[in-house]
């Protein structure tokens, strides 16, 4: 494909020394379970979302979201509960790990105000070329990764310099006794559903080479924009 044309990203997957996958079996393995897990909960995974996002959660995407330009890069799409949102002039590559998600996806992208092109790919290790998107955007998507500063690496790597990180996520608490609680919810949620609750995402996003440049907090939810 034409380094102009609107999708050109394409890079080989990265492959360790054996040929698996970047970070080996353990890593892969634990993929897995999540990828999993949330293709059991495909089919119900708006139920869950719905009361969420009219407490609050959709005006956070739609903020988030109405942020993005030019090529842009969603990671871990989930069902494209983000893809209504769009500015016209993005042009989008959506990805998840989950078919079912990602089938889900589709029904959304057809309807949407941009051109969606969908993938199934890893945010740990994404098949794409350095520097190729302006924005790359995740929402709800580090609470589930094994490896949350992996994929924010990836993040960091695939972002043109200049371009922006936009973040939702909800985090750990930093009052102590929510922040226990939220320790103690997540051995349910992560093993359950998939999400963990006790996540320290502004942590990770630093400890992945990202400056954030402009945060928003509001309860457990943050709000991040980041550059590489
Ligand atoms: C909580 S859902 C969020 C979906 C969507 N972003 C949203 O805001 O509704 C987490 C999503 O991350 C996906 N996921 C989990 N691990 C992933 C990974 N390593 N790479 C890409 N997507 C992943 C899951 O399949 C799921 O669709």
């Amino acid at each position: 494909m034409a380094a102009d044309t609107p999708f050109a990203h394409e890079s080989p997957p990265a492959v360790g020394s054996a040929g698996q996958p970047a970070g080996g079996l353990v890593a892969a393995a634990a993929q897995l379970t999540v990828t999993r897990r949330y293709e059991r909960i495909a089919a119900v995974y708006d139920l869950f979302n719905r009361p969420m996002d009219r407490g609050g959660a959709l005006a956070r995407r739609k903020r988030i979201v109405g942020r993005a330009l030019g090529d842009t890069l969603e990671v871990g799409v989930g069902t494209g509960r983000n893809l209504a949102l769009y500015q016209p002039g993005v042009r989008l590559v959506a990805t998840d790990v989950a078919p079912a998600m990602l089938e889900r996806a589709a029904r959304r992208a057809a309807a949407a105000p941009i051109p969606v092109r969908l993938e199934r790919a890893d945010v740990q290790q994404l098949p794409y070329l350095d520097a190729s998107f302006e924005t790359v955007l995740a929402t709800c998507l580090f609470c589930s990764v094994p490896d949350p500063v992996a994929g924010l690496r990836e993040l960091r790597r695939v972002v043109r310099p200049g371009g922006r990180v936009l973040l939702l996520e909800h985090v750990r608490p930093r009052n102590l006794v929510l922040g226990r609680v939220a320790d103690v919810l997540s051995l349910v949620t992560s093993r359950l559903l998939g999400p963990h609750l006790n996540r320290r995402t502004e942590g990770n996003v630093r400890a992945a080479g990202l400056r954030i440049v402009e945060g928003r907090s509001e309860g457990i939810w943050r709000e991040s924009v980041a550059q590489a």
